[in-house]
């Protein structure tokens, strides 16, 4: 049986014997780096510094729930507003895998200037062991590189540790249980809207997404049971729709709700058709430029849970 008191115990032991310089961390707002920011910050105190990327690739509000969930708990923080550059250097990349690694890069080319201005020697990420598995750590073939795994160069000249390497998506919310959060948000992942848009990632296009995920958010929290995770992804393929008596080519966009425990297998959640059809309306409604929408009713496996 896992007990957070004691994997916390241990691992702040561990890091204080480990570390001997000053580290950053990398915080998404995720359960996951926001857990590796406390415990490295119990282990460390200000000799850590929580690093929010604003990579403008987040959700609508989300920096500020970073911002209050990292004050509540202590940690001490900077929010950085990188989006010109992460935008700048997506420029014309569609392949996923390439697309990830650039944010990757990006992530750890922000970090190392951090890095010296705070003097650090150690960067801490809030990797979880589904990361590495599903990038070929162990014995399975790489599925996608996730970006703070594969996507990592080797140029970093920063020694990396990892405290919650071992564990699994359900552990992490007990830790973070026993550290009285409330209530976390549902997972997110590190290369944020950027792997739910199919094809070139563009300001308007980033912009579209944000307000179509902020409608399907508000859907789905008036289900009585919400679903593990639940997102909207921006197609790459136009298709028809009309505006009044006219015919245009507007954007489509999946809806993805999905049950799981851990994230590595998981099942398509069977939202209410109702709650469905309002999410679409209230999207194409408020949305012009998309005009369709559709819903994803495929388990992992065989599909993942995020479509890039
Ligand atoms: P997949 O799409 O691999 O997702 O079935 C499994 C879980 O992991 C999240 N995910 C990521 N998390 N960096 C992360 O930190 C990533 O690159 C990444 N890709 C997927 C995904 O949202 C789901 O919860």
């Amino acid at each position: 049986m896992f007990s957070p008191k004691a994997f916390v115990s241990e691992a702040v032991q561990k890091i204080r014997k480990d570390v001997t310089g000053r580290a950053i961390i990398a915080v998404s707002g995720g359960i996951d780096s926001t857990v590796a920011a406390k415990i490295v910050s119990e282990a460390l105190g200000s000799q850590v510094l929580a690093i929010y990327v604003d990579t403008g690739l987040m959700r609508l509000g989300e920096e500020k729930d970073v911002r209050e969930t990292l004050s509540n708990l202590g940690v001490n923080h900077k929010v950085l507003q990188e989006e010109d550059l992460f935008l700048d250097r997506l420029k014309g990349i569609i392949d996923p895998e390439v697309k990830r690694k650039m944010i990757g890069k990006t992530f750890i080319d922000v970090f190392e200037r951090e890095a010296r201005n705070f003097g650090a020697e150690y960067l801490v990420q809030g990797t979880i062991a589904p990361d590495w598995i599903e990038s070929g750590g162990g014995l399975r073939d790489t599925i996608k590189s996730h970006h703070n795994v594969g996507g990592l160069p080797d140029i970093v000249n920063l020694k990396i540790i990892e405290p919650l390497r071992d564990l699994y998506k359900d552990e992490v919310r007990k830790i973070a249980e026993y550290y009285g959060i409330p209530k976390m948000r549902q997972p997110f992942p590190g290369p944020g809207l950027a792997v739910r848009i199919i094809g070139e990632v563009t300001r308007d296009r980033v912009d579209l997404l944000k307000r179509a995920t902020f409608i399907l958010e508000k859907g789905v929290s008036e289900m009585k049971e919400v679903p593990w995770q639940y997102f909207a992804v921006l197609l790459a393929d136009r298709t028809t729709g009309v505006h009044g008596d006219r015919r245009v080519y507007g954007s489509t966009v999946a809806l993805r709700c999905v049950n799981s425990t851990d994230g590595m297998t998981a099942n398509f959640t069977p939202v209410p058709l109702d709650i469905l059809a309002k999410i679409s309306r209230d999207i194409t409604n408020g949305i012009p430029d998309i005009s369709r929408v559709v819903y994803d009713i495929t388990d992992k496996p065989p599909a993942t849970i995020e479509w890039e």
